[in-house]
């Protein structure tokens, strides 16, 4: 395992410890979430009844392989807790989230969430996000009108791409990562894109994590509100 595997595997340790018995618990996607999902099915192994909501089909699948037990989005009025990763995040807790394209379904869970927890290795904290692009999903029919809002926002868009292939969402859509430089106004953007017709979600995160716990070499950091 490389540094950044173990600050991300140290994060998540120290993240399952906010888990109570009986938790409804989001589980996030990505090379990050993967280590608490990792970790959340050994507690299950030793006791700890939890009923996990996934953010996307990848983490579904590796949930039930692990003996996690699932409900379905659609289904959860409220989560107790999720624990999550993210391309980038500044000290005030805000993020660029979906490098894996499952910014959709993380936000839903995000936002039916009372204790949205990151985890993060010490590569992803910066001054001032936009180093990472802003990934949107966007409906396809919607792409030229989108990629043109976008140009009025100051935003270079490109159309994410895998196998020669468009890369396609867990939700039928496409994938824009678009680029603003350094973000001033994380806020004053994310409610820009909010409004643009075709945009079923951004990247931007703002307001959603209640803490942020990032790996650093032995050590964890924890960044909160
Ligand atoms: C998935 O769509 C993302 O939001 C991930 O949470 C994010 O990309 C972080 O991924 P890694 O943990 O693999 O860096």
């Amino acid at each position: 395992m490389d540094n950044r595997d173990l600050e991300k595997q140290i994060a998540a340790r120290e993240a399952v410890k906010f888990i109570r018995q009986n938790d409804i618990v989001g589980l996030g996607t990505g090379s990050t979430a993967f280590f608490a999902i990792q970790e959340i099915a050994l507690l299950v192994k030793n006791g700890l009844k939890i009923k996990g909501v996934p953010t996307s089909e990848n983490t579904a699948a590796l949930a039930v392989s692990l003996g996690i037990e699932l409900l379905p989005l659609e289904e959860v009025k409220g989560i107790d807790i999720t624990i999550d990763g993210a391309d980038e995040f500044d000290e005030q807790l805000n993020l660029v989230k979906g490098g894996g394209g499952a910014l959709f379904r993380e936000k839903i869970v995000a936002s039916l969430t009372k204790n949205e927890i990151i985890i993060a290795d010490s590569g992803k904290l910066v001054k001032q996000l936009g180093k990472f692009k802003v990934p949107v999903e966007v409906v396809p029919l919607a792409l030229n009108y989108v990629l043109q809002q976008l140009a009025e926002l100051n935003g270079k868009g490109e159309v994410r791409m895998k196998d020669n292939a468009r890369f396609i969402t867990d939700n039928h859509n496409i994938i824009v990562d678009a680029d603003f430089g350094l973000i001033t106004d994380a806020t004053g953007l994310a409610e820009s894109l909010n409004r643009i017709e075709g945009v079923l979600a951004h990247g931007l995160f703002v307001q959603l994590a209640s803490k942020v716990i990032m790996g650093k070499g032995t050590q964890t950091i924890i960044y909160a509100k």
